[in-house]
């Protein structure tokens, strides 16, 4: 399937009314889950991007408020709004971000990036400042997970879509201005979702990456297109 037609699937998907089961899921995953475990990397200062967020579910969980929310549709960032979110709300595609590089000090990105591939991966750390730190979580590429994907999308637990998802390899986060602060896999021990810092790491995974390099100031937020 093209990247065009994709990108046309996830935002009829997420535009739609289609994904409230998702909505529930996702908020239960990011509080007991996501929001414990990347809590502490999150420092709060200077200007945060939560990249694809939805509804707002990881940023709500973390009490964090005036961040740059951004989504691939209105809808989405209309939930986040309505909430009563404060901060910038921007319409774009994490593929092709509409900043300069080296301008947040921190992003947030949950359960998005397996819909982006590398390519997602590689504007996220083209927009973080050298010294700022990226608190991921995405659908890793194991044989395991593609297998469970499929079978979650054959079940009708999945939408569809994640047939096409493009699961990202860990080792592109091996990367020479990447460093990893700390890592774990979401396991859901019922009733609840837990970060197991157990290895190996497989299915839905998250880090905290810093981004090596000369720490550069914060620059005006330029926006070139909505
Ligand atoms: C599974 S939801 C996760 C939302 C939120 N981060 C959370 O964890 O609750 C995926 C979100 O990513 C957005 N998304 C998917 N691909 C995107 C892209 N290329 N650019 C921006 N947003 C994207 C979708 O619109 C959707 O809101």
């Amino acid at each position: 399937m093209s990247v065009n037609i994709f990108c046309y699937k996830i935002q009829q998907f997420y535009g739609g009314k289609g994904c409230f089961f998702f909505e529930g899921l996702y908020q239960q995953v990011n509080r007991q889950a996501l929001a414990p475990f990347f809590r502490p990397w999150l420092h709060r200062k200077g200007l945060v991007l939560d990249a694809g967020s939805g509804s707002g579910h990881l940023a709500e969980a973390m009490g964090l408020s005036n961040a740059c929310f951004l989504d691939f549709t209105w809808e989405q960032i209309k939930r986040c709004q309505d909430k009563g979110s404060p901060g910038r709300f921007i319409r774009s595609d994490i593929q092709q971000l509409p900043f300069q590089d080296n301008i947040f000090d921190e992003i947030i990105c949950s359960n998005v990036l397996h819909y982006t591939g590398s390519a997602g991966l590689k504007e996220l750390i083209r927009v973080t400042k050298s010294g700022g730190q990226l608190l991921l979580s995405f659908l890793e590429s194991s044989e395991l997970t593609h297998t469970g994907t499929n079978l979650a999308v054959f079940w009708g637990m999945f939408p569809q879509l994640m047939r096409d998802a493009r699961l990202i390899d860990l080792e592109e986060l091996d990367q020479p201005n990447i460093q990893i602060l700390d890592s774990a896999t979401v396991v859901f021990l019922p009733p609840f979702f837990q970060a197991s810092r157990k290895l190996p790491r497989q299915g839905l995974v998250a880090y905290a990456l810093k981004k090596l390099g000369k720490p550069t100031s914060t620059p005006n937020i330029k926006i070139h297109n909505d």
